[in-house]
């Protein structure tokens, strides 16, 4: 995909196979679709009042419009005029691009960005742009007999004036990075679990150190993850004999001065099958679990991104992986293990796995020294009963940290939700014979959970996401978000400014 922008002040004159422009409620036409409905006498106003509903989502096509260049116009409804956000632009441009898509468009041009929102400026209207149109032409097309048809769209043009084409730019080459992080980490999530395995996420993590120079990856087999003495995450990998992978990708900048500050780590939960263990998952739906391992993808898909706009930032990405399986060799409820941290656990239910492997890479975090660490896992069904498919759950005990993530979602279209953390939750895991149970029983229970990653993060700031509800879509729509990917970017975009 190539993103650029076109600085035109004839707009009938655009040639683009088609051109998007904004409608507002009430008939009432963006400046750009007036442009054109007089190049055209009167065609848009007409169908605007005819048939048109413009509700943020609606879309209608001119096919060949007379006076204009472009082969088609696509109105895109924006509501009300007067409460224009940059969610109902998103929600335009996802519309327009899908349609896209499905038409075989090749080239594309949109006047929406020109538009005021009272809610973000012209960079993150053209940055969501870029990345929600690089996600649209992602197909998952690896595990079919038959090629797919590929994806025609190739080029996008925002129309702008020219002072706000000068702030877009970058922009647009940030969106178009962030939207293929999005569909690094999509596919990883798509892929079935007999081929994205922990050995497949480390070879994932190679050959992105392989295409980006800035980037170093480190693999740790069994063996090495013994050695480390991380034996709540080797107790979940024990029933499965796909091996485990500790996978560790760091990205350096170029620039030596932007080496100083202490880096800013990522850790990604990467059971690439959860089965449950011992404590068995009812069947229906179980296929899901391959997604358990979308936090490792969004944390991979980020680096990807972060390696190739070359962060001025030290980033680090941690991914414990292994499949949580039933099996004669596998972790039993009542069973007891001793972390890396030394803290010791009792195992009331496998089906807990996901703290049990990431307790150990928070451990490992501690000698990077961190700024502040952030985990991302999809880590309870609590969370998507607490908040959904609209936002990612977040929890920290740093303000600071809390209130900057929050904000890089709420500027990335990639909301998130602060939930409550608080020392008095903590007694939910008190265990008779080691220093804490695995879970916390069902109140809370996305709460519990991160009460427990918290008693590994003592050492440095820390953050956790639970994205169990928004990293892939159920049902007829099935298939990985890319989330919370476009968040941990727009974060990391503000620590590099900073
Ligand atoms: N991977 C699941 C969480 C999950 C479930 C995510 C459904 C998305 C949809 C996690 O490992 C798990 O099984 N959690 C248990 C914890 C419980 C045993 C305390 C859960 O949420 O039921
Ligand atoms: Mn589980
Ligand atoms: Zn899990």
């Amino acid at each position: 995909m190539e993103f650029s922008t076109s600085t035109t002040t004839t707009l009938q004159t655009l040639k683009t196979q088609a051109l998007a422009v904004g409608i507002f409620q009430d008939g009432i036409l963006s400046p750009a679709a007036d442009v054109l409905d007089q190049a055209s006498g009167g065609a848009i106003r007409a169908v605007v009042q005819s048939e048109f509903d413009a509700v943020p989502g609606a879309i209608l096509t001119l096919h060949n419009p007379a006076g204009v260049t472009a082969d088609r116009i696509i109105l895109l409804g924006l509501g009300r005029q007067d409460s224009l956000t940059a969610a109902t632009l998103a929600k335009a441009h996802q519309a327009f691009a899908a349609y896209c898509v499905r038409a075989g468009v090749g080239t594309a041009a949109s006047a929406l960005c020109a538009l005021n929102v009272h809610d973000a400026n012209l960079a993150d209207c053209a940055r969501t742009t870029a990345r929600l149109v690089s996600a649209a032409v992602y197909r998952y097309d690896r595990t079919f007999s038959q090629a797919k048809p590929a994806v025609k769209l190739r080029s996008f043009v925002l129309h702008l004036s020219r002072a706000q084409a000068a702030q877009a730019k970058t922009a647009l080459a940030q969106g178009a990075a962030i939207g293929a992080g999005v569909n690094l980490a999509r596919l990883l999530g798509d892929l079935p679990p007999n081929l994205c395995t922990p050995t497949y996420l480390g070879q994932t993590a190679r050959d992105l150190a392989k295409q980006f120079k800035t980037l170093k990856a480190e693999v740790l087999d069994r063996k090495k993850i013994e050695a480390l003495k991380m034996g709540s995450f080797l107790s979940v990998a024990q029933g499965s004999v796909e091996p485990p992978a500790f996978i560790v990708l760091r990205h350096t900048p170029s620039a030596p001065a932007a080496r100083k500050a202490a880096p800013i780590v990522l850790v990604g939960k990467g059971i690439t099958f959860d089965a449950g263990g011992i404590s068995l998952k009812p069947g229906p739906g179980m296929d899901e679990m391959k997604y358990d391992m979308c936090g490792a993808a969004s944390v991979l898909g980020t680096m990807r991104t972060v390696a190739e706009l070359d962060l001025q930032r030290e980033i680090i990405a941690i991914v414990p992986s292994c499949e949580n399986l039933p099996s004669g060799t596998a972790l039993k409820p009542g069973d007891i293990v001793t972390s890396m941290s030394g803290q010791t656990i009792e195992i009331l239910n496998t089906d807990a796995e996901g703290r049990l492997i990431l307790c150990d890479a928070l451990t490992y975090a501690e000698r990077f020294k961190p700024a502040a660490v952030i985990d991302v896992a999809t880590l309870t069904g609590a969370c998507v009963i607490a908040l959904g498919h609209v936002n990612s759950g977040l929890f920290s005990q740093d303000d600071t940290l809390a209130d900057e993530l929050l904000a890089a979602g709420r500027q990335a279209q990639d909301p998130a939700w602060r939930m409550p953390l608080e020392d008095a939750y903590q007694d939910l895991l008190k265990s008779n014979f080691a220093d804490m149970a695995n879970i916390g029983g069902r109140p809370a229970g996305s709460i519990s959970a991160a009460c427990f990653l918290s008693r590994f993060t003592g050492k440095y700031r820390w953050a956790h996401l639970d994205v169990a509800g928004t990293a892939w879509l159920e049902g007829k729509q099935k298939g990985a978000t890319g989330r919370p990917v476009p968040l941990l970017t727009q974060f990391l975009l503000g620590q590099c400014s900073a």
